[in-house]
């Protein structure tokens, strides 16, 4: 096995390319020190759930993103604090409360797939890919169509400055000051005028008797703009990947559209688009065999823990048939800060690759694509693909 041990976990160089040997190589470590960037990383899927299950030694408040200030979203919080915060929204994102959209982002589909359908050929995630996850993340907080061009570019930003302070560029301030500008604009228009939306929700929502503060509200709603969208496209351009790749798996699910929500599940574990969280050590503790320190920081791998062979055999195969209930995928994270966004994303995924299938069942991916840089988010930032054209379904919005 290759040995990694000059490898900076906060280098988006590190995740360059094929990172199988690499995310090996740390599951089997199951627990490392960085020295270059001073850090631990839980590596295999045990000791990322271990730490995860356990927030009174390894806590949220210090921040999610290593080596950055924390911002006072509830992804920062532990405890009653995050309870009561995720309390106010969670009713929104049930199973039930999603499968509610599902014809609604089936016909959001259906509409980005008509302005490509004639041409035969377009850019996956320009497209289709990351416009799905953005229309339905800014329709539940509040963020008009107009606007969305705007938010697009800014989530981009946000994952750039996700790699660390070194990569908090000019580009990545610009995004922030743009949102922020748009945020405060959208705020003031819903205390006016509250409408049906999140933004509006966490601005009337009261917790122990208080308001939310300004910048609570802020990076409430950054946060659930980046969670939102960024992750689900990543997964949608992989699975369009995979199944041009692999156009037997491509038919099974064309015979057996039962099997979407199993191949869904699988493309959002062999995906698995976030690279990590972070957590603080509360205390001194020993771990894995390894003395953490107060104070330190530890990373959960998540690729290398849901490509883990202790759990999941042959990992590196698309397998359609794995048991994922029996061993679930960490994509999501574990435990209390278990992604509030699960039953939306695994929605947009089925009901995407639902419509592929329908509408241009022979998609073929025509180049290499790019990839995104980065030490916190993997997947393309383009795809080109070609498919037999099709009609519109909603000829009255011909170009
Ligand atoms: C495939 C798509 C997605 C992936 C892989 C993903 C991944 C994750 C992960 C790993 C966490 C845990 C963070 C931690 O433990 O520190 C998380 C939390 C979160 N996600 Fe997602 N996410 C996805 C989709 C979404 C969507 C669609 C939304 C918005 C509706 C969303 C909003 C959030 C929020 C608000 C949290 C914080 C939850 C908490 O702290 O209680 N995510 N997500």
């Amino acid at each position: 096995m290759a040995d990694y041990s000059t490898l900076d976990l906060m280098d988006p160089k590190t995740f360059d390319g094929d990172t199988s040997g690499l995310m090996d190589w740390l599951c089997e470590k199951e627990v490392y020190w960085d020295p270059q960037s001073e850090l631990w990383a839980a590596a295999s899927y045990d000791a990322v759930v271990a730490v995860a299950r356990d927030p009174k030694t390894f806590h949220s408040e210090e921040g999610n993103v290593p080596k950055l200030p924390n911002d006072p979203s509830f992804i920062n919080l532990d405890g009653k604090a995050h309870k009561k915060r995720r309390g106010l929204i969670k009713h929104l994102f049930t199973r039930p409360a999603i499968a509610r959209l599902e014809e609604h982002i089936r016909d959001a589909v259906d509409n980005l797939i008509d302005e490509v359908i004639e041409d035969g050929e377009c850019d996956f995630v320009a497209s289709i890919g990351s416009m799905i996850p953005l229309q339905i993340i800014c329709e539940m907080t509040g963020i008009d169509e107009e606007w969305r061009p705007m938010v697009h570019e800014a989530i981009d930003g946000f994952i750039l400055g996700g790699s660390g302070p070194d990569h908090v560029t000019e580009a990545v301030n610009e995004a922030f000051i743009t949102f922020g500008g748009l945020h405060m604009h959208l705020v003031d228009q819903r205390r006016a005028e509250p409408k049906d939306d999140l933004l509006s929700l966490w601005i009337h929502a009261e917790i122990d008797g208080q308001p939310m503060t300004e910048d609570e509200l802020l990076f409430e709603h950054t946060m659930m703009i980046i969670g939102g969208s960024e992750t689900t496209r990543n997964v949608m351009s992989g699975a369009i990947k995979v199944l041009s790749d692999q156009p037997e798996i491509r038919d099974r699910l064309l015979a057996d559209p039962s099997l979407l929500e199993a191949a869904s599940e699988e493309a959002i574990r062999y995906v698995t688009p976030f690279i990590r969280m972070s957590r603080t050590a509360t205390r001194d503790v020993e771990f894995y065999g390894h003395q953490i320190k107060k104070g330190d920081e530890i990373l959960m791998v998540y690729p290398s823990a849901n490509f883990d062979k202790r759990k999941f055999d042959d990992p590196y195969t698309f397998n359609i048939d794995r048991d994922l209930k029996k061993t679930k995928v960490l994509s999501f994270g574990f435990g209390q800060h278990f992604c509030i966004g699960a039953y939306l994303a695994r929605l947009e995924v089925k009901v995407c690759l639902e419509q592929m299938l329908k509408r241009m069942p022979d998609w073929e991916v025509t180049g290499e694509g790019t990839r995104l840089h980065s030490s916190f988010a993997r997947g393309y930032t383009s795809l080109p693909i070609k498919f037999t054209p099709g009609k519109r379904l909603n000829a009255m919005a011909a170009k």
